[in-house]
């Protein structure tokens, strides 16, 4: 009786003790990977304008050209140089962005720009209709694929430089285009 009452203060001692580091530096390394397979995957095509290094695209890039003819400064901006904060990220993937009338950031949350999810203060009613961000090109995230995709961008390209392991597991090991990248540096 002493013995098992013993072993269960042991384990209720040992349920109370934080999570050891190696074991919540491994899910975090999971939800990362998980963040990158939805940044990368067509489904959202987040590299299609920021690239695969984080680095953005250049005005002379196709995708830096709207339909009309329209060069915009860039087709996606620098995650590298991105100074916001976790939240900031968080809304600015979930509710797009409009930038002198020309929409730059698609919103990726189905329930953003209502009072579910206001914007910034706002929802679709109090902005003109050519002035609300365009939806996904393809399809919508869940918020708990958004703070993923979010943790991705932090912890690999925000403020640093794309790694060798990050880039093998982008391209599934597909090495060529990181050798090419660590030898000459192109994106
Ligand atoms: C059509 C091109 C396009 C797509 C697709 C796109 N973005 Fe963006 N994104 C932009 C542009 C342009 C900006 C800059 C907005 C601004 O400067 O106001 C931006 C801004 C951001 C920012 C804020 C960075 C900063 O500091 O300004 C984050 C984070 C971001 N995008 C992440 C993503 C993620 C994650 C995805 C995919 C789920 C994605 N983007 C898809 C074009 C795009």
């Amino acid at each position: 009786m002493r013995i098992a009452k013993t072993i269960l203060l042991v384990a209720l001692g040992l349920l109370a003790l934080p999570m050891p580091l190696a074991a919540q530096q491994a899910i975090d390394e999971v939800r990362i990977e998980k963040g990158q397979s939805l940044y990368k995957s067509r489904d959202y095509e987040c590299d299609s304008c920021h690239g695969w290094a984080g680095r953005g695209k250049p005005a002379d890039h196709p995708y830096s050209t709207l339909n009309d003819g329209t060069k915009l400064e860039y087709g996606g901006n620098a995650l590298v140089a991105s100074t916001m904060t976790r939240d900031e990220m968080v809304m600015m993937i979930s509710c797009g962005r409009i930038s002198s009338g020309v929409n730059i950031m698609p919103m990726y949350r189905g329930d953003a720009w209502t009072t579910a999810y206001p914007c910034w203060g706002k929802v679709a009613a109090d902005i003109p209709e050519n002035q609300r961000p365009l939806r996904a090109p393809q399809r919508m995230l869940s918020p708990t694929d958004i703070e993923l995709v979010v943790d991705y961008v932090q912890a690999v390209y925000q403020g640093k430089d794309m790694t060798w392991d990050w880039c093998r597991k982008y391209f599934d090991d597909f090495l060529r285009i990181c050798e090419v990248w660590a030898e000459r540096g192109i994106q």
